[in-house]
């Protein structure tokens, strides 16, 4: 039988290069051999009160990202998150059994209080339970997520198996993470900083909706070392930044070249850049072409999430019925 898949991203914005060689990449891959649903995480969102028109914006933008890098509706399942409310009872179930004190030690709640005391929700605190919902919904064995996010799928596994225990049933199986041939992947920002991140620093990251002058200016005012190079010493962190990403963006002989002028002390950063912003536009292209054709294209956007939608429901009400008989709930 082929592993049931579930995985979520957040609407956060654009997709970035690390987003798309650290997580769409292998989506698309696993979308081959498994039973897939990803997910747009919109109820997760709300955490930090977007306005409406820049939830239904932020929703599409990632839709259409989505479908640009080769996630197929006929393959997985594709869908938004607040299309399946039965996520929503099911978290409702499992905070029954959720306690404040294993809440209010997860890392990531804990960041939020020091990073935002100003909006320290309900929601905040109930975003793991909200979490496994999505992922034991589909009672998923495999999740691909980042290491940021072991935390939470471990707490995924304590609820499943809570449910499990109190009910004295083996209805959830343990979801474990994914760990798919790329998961080491590390795309580092243009900003010197180890990984490319939305979050950081506007200038770290290029998104794969750039437009070619954007990548161009992004690349040529990316952190190198200052004074001359020197091939005595070790390459400075931005530096070492752009020979990495030559090795993902670039051919070998390129690569190759660049790196025996450093060795010579004759590289030229600039030149370097100028050559690594072509390469990387000459990857980014096909992608953001797709994307602008698709989000011109609302009718084919609708028929996608309603797809998505129905095959979801399928699903999820089924586990959602059977878990309402197991805790007790009975017609009359
Ligand atoms: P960001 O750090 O920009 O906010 P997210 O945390 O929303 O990105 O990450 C979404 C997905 O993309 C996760 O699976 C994460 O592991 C992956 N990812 C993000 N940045 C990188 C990167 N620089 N290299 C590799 N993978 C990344
Ligand atoms: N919490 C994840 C993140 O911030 C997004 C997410 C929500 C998710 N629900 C999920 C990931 C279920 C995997 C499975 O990146």
């Amino acid at each position: 039988m082929a592993n049931i898949v579930v995985s979520g991203i957040r609407p956060t914005g654009n997709l970035h290069l690390g987003n798309y060689f650290g997580a769409l990449k292998s989506f698309v891959r696993m979308q081959e051999e498994n039973e897939c649903f990803f997910f747009i995480a919109d109820y997760h969102s709300l955490t930090t009160h977007p306005t409406p028109g820049d939830l239904h914006g932020n929703v599409k933008t990632v839709l259409v990202e989505f479908l640009a890098c080769g996630l197929d509706p006929e393959k997985a399942t594709l869908y938004i998150q607040s299309d399946l409310p039965e996520t929503a009872e099911l978290y409702l179930l499992l905070n029954m059994n959720a306690y404040i004190g294993e809440l209010e030690r997860c890392t990531s709640f804990k960041d939020k209080i020091r990073t935002q005391p100003q909006n320290v929700n309900a929601g905040l605190l109930t975003y793991p339970t909200l979490m496994a919902a999505d992922i034991i919904i589909h009672k998923a064995h495999k999740v691909p997520v980042g290491k940021d996010q072991e935390q939470h799928l471990e707490m995924t596994r304590t609820f499943a198996n809570r449910f499990n225990r109190i009910y004295n049933v083996e209805y959830f199986p343990e979801p474990v993470a994914y760990n798919f041939g790329e998961n080491l992947v590390k795309i580092p920002g243009l900003d010197g900083s180890l990984k490319m991140s939305k979050s950081d620093n506007e200038t770290s990251a290029i998104f794969l909706a750039d437009a070619p002058e954007v990548i161009r200016k992004k690349i040529m005012r990316a952190v190198t070392d200052t004074g001359q190079p020197d091939p005595s010493k070790p390459r400075s962190q931005g530096v070492e930044n752009l020979f990495s990403l030559m090795r993902y963006f670039s051919d070998a002989f390129t690569l190759e070249t660049f790196k025996s002028a450093y060795a010579t002390g004759q590289i030229r950063y600039g030149d370097m850049k100028k050559q690594l912003a072509e390469d990387v536009i000459r990857f980014t292209t096909p992608f953001r072409e797709k994307m602008l054709a698709l989000a011109a294209d609302e009718s084919y956007l609708s028929k996608v999430a309603r797809m998505g939608a129905e095959k979801a429901h399928a699903s999820a009400a089924k586990t959602v019925r059977e878990v309402r008989e197991i805790i007790g709930f009975k017609h009359f």
